[in-house]
């Protein structure tokens, strides 16, 4: 037998499964999802977690300044790039058991896969959870893997601050108290020789297609901005609405406005405001300032430009007797993944009789940054009715150790190259 029909016979469906349900327990909600937001204790419980398997198992951890844990089992030349693979463990607010989560535990699988199997590698692999993919509780996302990759300083995301004021700095601080590794270099960043990310799609078409395994070809591009509108606070019982400047009054017309004009006919653009913050929030008074959210995609640059602009004009013009502004948060260009990795995930799917299909991501994820520094490709299992950003979000044992074989099997090919 094959090194590679070794290492995918080794991937245990029930192990994945098991370690899936105990992570879940980690911001375990009562409807069944998780609430385990970036650099939270529940996040801490997670890593936590995730290091005393792999202490169990031998592997080696240590985190970087960031907050990226990574799981290493060493290959035979130790100066060799590592290939990683991996995801996140920060969910969003009323987050599933799935997002995220799956890629690192399909990742850890695929270690103690090859640990099992007794399968030298050439090159060291390693699972990594990137932190604070969600961009949920922290602004902006993804930013473990943005660091990692040189597009966002580290020094600016440690001053960043959450809805409630706290400052990331001192959350990251907290979290890595609360689960100390060793740290990995002065700046978080290496050089790798490869990077494969699973992932549940998160969307429907591998569940209508009745098909296991997404070849994910690249991801769409994406912005996310913040309007803040000001008005002036008044006594909601005396003043007129001649003499108003409702801060709320004028969001809803600068909404409205924009969810028209960012109306296609094909339903590509992707437009979603997200959180409204309405202050000072007080039922009895005129508010004085409102700001809100607004996530933007799509897989044409073009598209997205001429959209922002559209949006800057509605500010621009739509706020009066107001006063508005935008801001840019984060600009994503669309990804698209290396040829190579692509055709390596498509042919174990083949090999391994699975049924396939070529697809681009919706979502974001940690892969769009990594494929900047090395060849980099994703693997999507389907979850059901393609419900995702849900606490009700759920995949089956089996799809979930299909897309940990397939992994595998692509790990094991780049990791002897
Ligand atoms: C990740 O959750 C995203 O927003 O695409
Ligand atoms: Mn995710
Ligand atoms: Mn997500």
């Amino acid at each position: 037998m094959t090194d590679i029909d070794r290492a995918t016979q080794a991937v245990r469906e029930d192990r994945l499964w098991r370690r899936h349900l105990d992570m879940a327990k980690l911001g375990g909600t009562a409807r069944g999802g998780v609430n385990r937001q970036a650099l939270s204790p529940e996040d801490a419980a997670a890593r936590n977690q995730l290091m005393a398997w792999a202490r169990a198992r031998g592997f080696s951890v240590s985190t970087d300044a960031i907050g990226n844990l990574f799981v290493r089992r060493a290959g035979s030349d130790a100066t060799a790039r590592p290939v990683l693979s991996g995801s996140h463990m920060d969910s969003q607010p009323t987050g599933g058991r799935f997002d995220g989560m799956y890629g690192v535990l399909a990742a850890f699988e695929a270690l103690e896969a090859l640990e099992d199997a007794g399968i030298a590698t050439r090159r060291p692999v390693e699972a990594v959870a990137w932190t604070n993919e969600e961009g949920s509780r922290f602004q902006p996302g993804a930013m473990g893997s943005a660091v990692f990759a040189g597009h966002y300083t580290l020094d600016a995301m440690l001053d960043v601050k959450d809805w409630k004021g706290v400052v990331l700095r001192d959350a990251l601080t907290e979290t890595l108290a609360a689960a100390p590794a060793p740290g990995r270099g002065e700046r978080p960043g290496f050089a790798l020789d490869g990077y494969v990310e699973a992932h549940i799609e998160q969307g429907p078409r591998l569940e209508d297609a009745k098909t296991t395994i997404g070849v994910v070809t690249g991801i769409q591009g994406s912005r996310r901005f913040v309007v803040d509108i000001v008005g002036e606070e008044a006594h909601a019982g005396t003043t007129p609405r001649a003499a108003r400047k409702d801060a709320f009054v004028a969001a809803v017309a600068i909404a409205g406005a924009m969810q028209e004009a960012t109306r296609d006919a094909d339903d590509t653009l992707r437009f979603t405001i997200g959180r409204v913050d309405v202050l000072p929030g007080s039922p009895n008074t005129v508010p004085g300032r409102v700001s809100f959210t607004i996530d933007m995609r799509h897989p044409d640059m073009e598209v997205l430009d001429a959209h922002e602009a559209r949006l800057r004009a509605i500010v621009a013009t739509g706020a009066a007797p107001c006063s508005a502004g935008i801001e840019r948060v984060t600009s994503v260009a669309p990804t698209v993944f290396d040829p190579a990795v692509i055709d390596l995930v498509r042919d174990a799917a083949r090999r391994q009789g699975l049924s396939h299909m070529d697809m681009p991501s919706g979502a974001g994820h940690d892969a769009m940054h990594i494929a900047a520094l090395c060849p980099t490709g994703m693997i999507f299992v389907p979850c059901e009715r393609g419900i995702s950003h849900n606490e009700i979000e759920n995949a089956t044992p089996a799809d979930l150790a299909a897309g940990a074989r397939v992994l595998v099997e692509a790990l094991l090919r780049l990791a002897n190259r």
